[in-house]
């Protein structure tokens, strides 16, 4: 029926998506990791598809039961680990996308000399330790610099701890200036908000750092508002 199917708005459009948490090796048997669960991509790349859109989903270490709901002839599923190798295969598919969204939780840093073999507690005897971190690209502030181009709209996300709506639209505008990304999509996360519910709410930061709505809603509500707004904002520009 005419409720279940969506407008084909999106049809045509090439959506590139990464989505969960990338995942930087210790030793062969450790990470570090994050608790982003992948649900919110997914929703985007199960919307845009279902709105017509042809989708890549760059996928960070997803459960499968989750990444079951982006299954769907025009999706095509691109495995990564870590953010060097979600760097490689975004940098590759973004030369044919019209939209990139990255949702990705994407580590900062990465283990600066990885272990080749199991790390021993025998060998920090009862003393603690740490580990060197190096800092690793920023996939999305490289996207902007090195593959803006007139037709494709770039869109990051932003997961933050906040103590007021007020600091969270200052944060958000501040991100976007320093990402010079074409839409935010901001959302507070705390010990008891963000990752594993299933309802999500965002705020919309656009390219002149006007918040341009808020949604509230399943993360499938929240990609089509997400979806919409990115189809505003390409129309706002000379494409
Ligand atoms: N991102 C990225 N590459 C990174 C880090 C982040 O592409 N190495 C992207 C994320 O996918 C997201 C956006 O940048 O779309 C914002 O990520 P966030 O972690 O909020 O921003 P940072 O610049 O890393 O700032 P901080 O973590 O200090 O808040
Ligand atoms: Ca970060």
């Amino acid at each position: 029926s005419d409720l279940e199917t969506p407008a084909p708005d999106l049809e045509g459009i090439r959506v590139l998506v990464s989505a969960g948490g990338t995942r930087e090796p210790i030793d062969p048997v450790r990470y570090i990791g994050n608790r982003s669960s992948g649900r919110q991509g997914v929703a985007l790349a199960a919307a845009a598809a279902a709105r017509g859109a042809d989708v890549v989903l760059v996928s960070a270490n997803i459960e499968q039961s989750v990444l079951d709901d982006a299954i769907h002839p025009r999706v095509r599923i691109e495995p990564v680990g870590t953010a060097t190798e979600m760097q490689g295969v975004v940098e590759r598919e973004v030369a044919s996308a019209d939209i990139v969204i990255m949702a990705a939780a994407v580590s900062d840093y990465r283990v600066a000399k990885v272990a080749d073999g199991k790390l021993r507690k025998e060998n920090s005897r009862g003393k603690g330790m740490s580990i060197a971190l190096t800092e690793n690209p920023d996939i999305l502030a490289g996207l902007v610099q090195e593959h803006r181009r007139s037709g494709l709209t770039i869109v990051g996300f932003a997961a933050e701890t906040v103590a007021s709506e007020e600091e969270l639209v200052e944060r958000g505008k501040r991100k976007r200036a320093r990402k010079g990304v074409d839409l935010l999509a901001v959302n507070a996360v705390g010990w008891n908000e963000g990752f594993e519910a299933g309802d999500n709410s965002l705020i919309f930061i656009d390219a002149s750092d006007s918040v341009t709505g808020a949604v509230q809603g399943s993360k499938r509500e929240v990609a089509d508002a997400l979806l919409t707004e990115v189809l505003r904002a390409r129309g706002n520009e000379p494409l």
